[in-house]
């Protein structure tokens, strides 16, 4: 543990790769607007373009549009530019700055252990990017260039957060400091992890070959709503208790959207269904989601409508961003030995 006393500050990150999911929205965005508005925490978002290049090439044209829309999406979700820092990542040089000395801090066989990295590259880690194997130190390198001490994310993220535990915890003992805090994972909430629409045993992402598995953020009321009525269920009714959705991926994951949604524990949503057939369930679920989900994609349209905008917002969250990282690193260089 470092003694340091930190301000509570929050970062967190999306890639800009195309395509929101509701998955994104419960186990992130929503997270980081109740983060914003509790009022304990200075917050930072970001949208990580520089990550968004790591697995394939990305079309320039696609990757400007894609980091816009999330810029709206975020927006749109809540996060107001008044409370919140808005940037993309690659405005902030500070981010890809600190991550060429975390490099030289994190070891090889770290990198190697990270099961998204063995995800991603598979059996091709020979023409993988450099930047693929080297993503969690500029992860490690985002969070820590504001001193950020606690990181909202999906449970998929869990892995890399430890990962930038380990990198502060190593940097301050090769230089025998107290410099970066050991910032801590935020995974709570009942859509920690939102599965498939299609398969309960799989992660809702933006990847999945079949749309119905997923909610996109950009999906009309009628698509949601049909998404959810076709959702894959079993024929069981619904139990009043948690024990009851063991072995039940599907109806675990409807119960979880649905408490995520509205804003319930798993706990008050099977007082009030349990019993209940999924014939009945369902709608409610699709009622409470679009109710929840349609404001989100219209006003992420409006708001693309005015990209000048979108700019405006991005060019100024990163120079009160740089107020933060510009000193941060100075420090660091400092601390590292460089001249300057
Ligand atoms: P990314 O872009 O894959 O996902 C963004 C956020 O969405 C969460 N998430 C989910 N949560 C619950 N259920 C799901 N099905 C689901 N799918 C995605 C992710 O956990 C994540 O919180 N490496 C990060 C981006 C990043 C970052 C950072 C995050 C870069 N630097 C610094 C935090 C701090 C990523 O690829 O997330």
């Amino acid at each position: 543990m470092t003694d340091t006393q930190f301000t509570p500050r929050v970062f967190s990150g999306i890639q800009p790769s195309g395509g929101l999911t509701l998955g994104n929205y419960l186990g992130a965005m929503k997270r980081f607007v109740d983060m914003q508005d509790e009022g304990s925490y200075q917050t930072i978002y970001c949208m990580v373009d520089l990550h968004a290049i790591t697995a394939k090439l990305q079309d320039p044209a696609t990757l400007r549009h894609n980091t816009r829309e999330l810029a709206a999406g975020f927006i749109a979700a809540g996060v107001d530019p008044q409370k919140s820092i808005l940037i993309n990542q690659s405005q902030v040089p500070e981010h890809a700055q600190l991550a060429w000395i975390f490099n030289c801090v994190a070891r090889m066989g770290w990198m190697g252990r990270m099961t998204q990295w063995k995800d991603k590259a598979g059996k091709n880690a020979e023409t993988a990017s450099l930047g693929l194997f080297a993503y969690p130190a500029l992860m490690a390198a985002d969070i820590l260039i504001y001193h950020a001490t606690h990181v909202p994310v999906g449970e998929d993220q869990k892995q890399h957060l430890e990962l930038t535990r380990d990198i502060a915890a190593k940097f301050n003992h090769d230089y025998g400091v107290d410099f970066f805090p050991l910032t801590e994972p935020v995974i709570e909430g009942a859509a920690t992890r939102v599965m498939s629409l299609r398969d309960g045993s799989k992660k809702m992402s933006k990847s999945d070959p079949s749309d119905a598995s997923r909610i996109n953020l950009t999906d009309d009321a009628d698509t949601i709503a049909k998404k959810i009525r076709k959702a894959k269920t079993d024929p069981d009714a619904l139990p009043s208790e948690i024990e009851g959705l063991k072995d039940r991926p599907e109806a675990r994951n409807l119960v979880n959207i649905y408490a995520a949604l509205n804003d319930q524990t798993v706990e008050q949503v099977l007082a009030e269904v349990g019993g209940q057939q999924f014939g009945t369930f369902k709608p409610l679920l699709a009622d409470l989601a679009v109710a929840k989900m349609s404001p989100i994609s219209t006003r992420m349209a409006e708001l693309m409508a005015d990209t000048a905008e979108i700019d405006r917002i991005l060019a100024n969250g990163a120079t009160q961003a740089r107020e933060i990282t510009a000193p941060i690193l100075r420090k660091t260089y400092d601390i590292v030995g460089m001249v300057g």
